[in-house]
């Protein structure tokens, strides 16, 4: 378990305020800050954010807690990823927890030994062995400084070359496992052998330097193609950027967001330094936010093939979601950037780049070829595509330079698609309407029976229960002073979930002291929305006054009493009830 104080730390770091900014557009009300819910779909903003104790709720969904809770929702991370994520925006280091996890192996270790790695497989290219890896950099026309600049190499064909250099190096077994370097044979798991055999080696450098990973690639057609070092306590694929530790230096003022490691290289080579690409999966929320950090600009250049064209769009999206301004780069006449460049000449690729499209041209551009102009359907379909995106643009001034876009790439006339994008959007305004109505009912009716089932069946305890743990959750200190005088006991509570909250405040009362934020450790993503919803109504009543605290306390207790009393009365007339159905069958 992370320490409280680390998790206070954190939240220091990343002020609430900052976090959420960047994903909602914040608006001053008062002493708090308001905005339209990132979490469900509203018109008029129902989501506050208290800069004052750092949390944030929404009245409208029921979403609420801290800065950890909100990254866990919107980023769609589980607990320990959002502290790292939140870690990352700040710069600091968690303590390392891999060290259980990953059987006592940790970040430092398993950098040491990809640089001992590294060298080796680079080393390996200048050696009779590492001929084939030579001839393949030779055949694909890298040159001796590109492969050097890369720090590229090749893994022998052999099962433990790397495997005895590293142990020459004092580097043990579980060490090359953790960091995949080598892997356990499944028929004999007290051997381990070499991951990457027979294949030329990319190294995956962070913007620190680190070498974080490798991937490896086969000299042949066979499969697979690519083999990339998996999530090591170093490394995680979703976080880093192939190049981007030489393209943020690059003084273009955008990147070139490419999909491998062979057309980075190939760009770089030809002066286009500021060329990076996602390491053999689709590219992410998080590098879309990584890249913003050194540009505002990206240009996408993906494979001509369908596959390409399907990954551009959602890079398009991704990167358009935070403000980066996105240009799409599409190649004629070859499959990949790399091969237009060594078709074409760097030249010819820097006129190509200048041509670079803005997203809806490129949308037109495919609609364009997707459907066959000069038939009639297909032209109406192709239209109506676009229509639908341009409804979609929520600035008007915006959707009508496209309307005259669509009409002059398509030949229409301007009043027709006007007309289509009009009907468009009224469809979609009714649709929204009636799902944002629906949603309401379904939220405010149930959200509090859904998480906690037991506040119906005893209201005026579900209540008492609320105020006491609303006002312990406000005031922590009220949590010590509950602990010191012994006044609560688990069984005062009879909802189950309001009686784990108490029993896990105790807990961490008595180790190292409360901390909102570890609550997301144990407790779902609902339930700590169940207590923002505590706070919030704390938060309204003037009166949480230690004299409040203890008479609500007394009153809980009270209530408590009464429950069970009648649980025993219950119980009783039961027996008194048998015992007559006892005698009758005498
Ligand atoms: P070349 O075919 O040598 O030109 O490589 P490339 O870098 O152009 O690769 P390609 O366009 O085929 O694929 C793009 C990226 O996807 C690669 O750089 C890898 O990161 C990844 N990739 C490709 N094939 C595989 C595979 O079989 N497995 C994995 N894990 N990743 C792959
Ligand atoms: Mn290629």
């Amino acid at each position: 378990m992370i320490p409280a104080s680390v998790i206070e730390d954190l939240k220091f770091r990343n002020s609430i305020e900052d976090v959420i900014s960047s994903y909602v557009t914040l608006q001053r009300s008062g002493a708090n800050l308001k905005g339209l819910c990132p979490f469900h779909s509203e018109k008029s903003p129902s989501f506050t954010v208290y800069t004052g104790d750092g949390h944030y709720y929404c009245f409208g969904c029921g979403a609420g807690g801290d800065v950890i809770t909100f990254v866990m929702r919107m980023e769609n991370l589980d607990y320990r990823a959002s502290l790292d994520f939140l870690a990352q925006r700040c710069g600091v280091t968690l303590p390392d927890e891999d060290k259980q996890e990953k059987g006592g192996v940790s970040r430092t270790r398993v950098l040491e030994m990809n640089k001992t790695a590294a060298r080796f497989f680079h080393k390996m290219l200048y050696t009779d062995e590492g001929s084939p890896g030579r001839e393949y950099f030779m055949k694909r026309r890298l040159s001796g400084s590109t492969v050097k600049h890369f720090g590229l190499g090749y893994a022998p064909n052999s099962y433990d070359s790397l495997k005895r250099y590293l142990t020459d190096k004092g580097f043990t077994e579980e060490e090359m496992v953790a960091g995949y370097l080598c892997q356990r044979s499944r028929k004999n798991e007290k051997h381990i052998y070499d991951c990457f055999r027979n294949r030329v080696m990319f190294p995956i450098i962070d913007v620190a330097g680190n070498v974080v990973a490798f991937g490896g690639r086969v000299l042949d057609d066979s499969q697979p193609k690519y083999l990339n070092s998996a999530d090591t306590p170093a490394f995680k694929k979703s976080r880093n950027l192939f190049a981007l530790n030489y393209a943020k230096n690059s003084s273009e003022g955008s990147l070139i967001l490419c999909e491998g490691y062979m057309d980075v290289i190939a760009l770089h080579a030809a002066g286009f330094t500021n060329a990076v690409a996602t390491l053999g999966t689709a590219i992410t929320a998080e590098q879309a936010r990584i890249m913003k950090k050194y540009t505002d600009k990206v240009v996408i250049c993906y494979d001509s093939d369908e596959a390409g064209q399907k990954a551009a769009d959602k890079a398009m999206r991704l990167l358009s979601e935070v403000d980066i301004a996105v240009r799409v780069l599409r190649i004629p006449g070859a499959k990949d950037p790399d091969e237009y460049i060594k078709n074409f000449g760097a030249l010819q690729f820097r006129e190509v780049l200048d041509n670079s499209k803005t997203p809806f041209d490129y949308k037109i551009f495919q609609v364009k070829s997707k459907y066959d102009m000069n038939d009639a359907e297909q032209k109406v379909r192709g239209a109506k595509e676009l229509c639908r995106s341009i409804a979609n643009i929520p600035s008007r001034v915006e959707r009508d330079i496209y309307i005259k876009k669509v009409a002059d790439a398509l030949e229409l006339s301007l009043e027709s698609v006007k007309g289509e994008v009009a009907s468009t959007l009224r469809r979609k305004n009714n649709e929204r309407k009636k799902d944002e109505r629906a949603e309401l009912l379904r939220n405010t009716a149930r959200l509090g029976d859904r998480v906690d089932p037991d506040f119906a069946k005893e209201k005026r305890s579900g209540s008492l229960e609320g105020a006491v743990l609303g006002m312990m959750l406000y005031r922590p200190e009220f949590i010590k002073l509950e602990r010191e005088k012994d006044l609560l006991s688990p069984d005062c509570f009879y909802s189950e979930l309001n009686r784990r909250l108490y029993v896990k405040m105790c807990e961490m009362q008595e180790s190292g002291g409360f901390e909102f934020g570890l609550l997301a450790e144990s407790f779902k993503i609902e339930e700590i929305g169940a207590f923002e919803a505590m706070i919030k109504k704390r938060r309204e009543l003037s009166n949480n006054s230690e004299a409040a605290f203890l008479e609500t306390v007394a009153e809980l207790k009270r209530e408590a009493e009464r429950i069970k009393g009648r649980a025993e009365g219950e119980d009783l007339s039961d027996l008194i009830a048998r015992r007559r159905l006892e005698k009758k069958d005498q």
